[in-house]
């Protein structure tokens, strides 16, 4: 059997097993999905949303790229955060980054990983670029690493607060909450880092008026 012949297999297993403990399971879902929260992770397959949060499917509704980045070009991204919030209602949104992340470390290198992963590491590298301060005076490599991992999952929650999607549905549904979390990949604990709720601070410069 080939690995990916092992994956359909588990599939059938795992899909008998769930109408096993729940005979309505697929009917429930195939129907209707009501997820509270929007999760914008890293695609590293270390961190799987549902499993670390021990939520089933239908609870999360799930966006990842490369470092957990919300870049406002990124039209995938804006498209996930325009639907959750817009038609799903979650009500939380959660940037969950990861400590030890290869894209992290990635941008913190001087190596050339060519054109699209040099754009979108540049993304990073300019969070590098607001901290160098503090992350210059970080001797570890761990540590520094670690350390950016944490404030760039506060810079892309303050990136969430500045779009219009965010700030339009804090004035008229008074939500969703913005996450900043951190998972640790050694212990399997999520730290968080960063809360937003309606009506916290926005830079004047990114904030809407005419919403
Ligand atoms: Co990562």
């Amino acid at each position: 059997m080939t690995p990916y012949e092992k994956l359909l297999l588990e599939n059938k297993a795992w899909a008998k097993e769930q109408v096993e403990e729940d005979p309505d399971f697929f009917k429930r879902l195939s129907s209707l999905q009501t997820p509270e929260f929007l999760w914008i992770g890293c695609s590293d397959s270390r961190v799987p949303a549902d499993k670390i949060t021990g939520t089933q499917p239908g609870e999360i509704f799930v966006h990842r790229n490369i470092a957990n980045m919300v870049v406002h070009t990124d039209v995938n991204l804006l498209s996930v955060l325009d639907f959750a919030v817009n038609h799903l209602k979650v009500k939380h949104v959660i940037v969950c980054g990861h400590y030890g992340c290869g894209g992290i470390k990635a941008a913190m290198s001087s190596r050339d990983y060519k054109p699209v992963l040099n754009m979108w590491l540049r993304n990073i590298k300019d969070v590098y670029h607001i901290y160098q301060a503090e992350l210059n005076s970080i001797k570890d490599e761990e540590q520094k690493t670690d350390r950016l991992v944490e404030l760039n999952v506060v810079e892309q929650v303050t990136h969430l607060a500045q779009t219009s999607i965010i700030q339009r549905a804090w004035q008229t549904e008074n939500g969703p909450h913005l996450h900043g979390w951190v998972y640790g990949l050694k212990d399997g604990i999520i730290k968080p880092v960063l809360e937003m709720t309606p009506g916290s601070y926005i830079d004047p410069l990114y904030a809407y008026e005419d919403l």
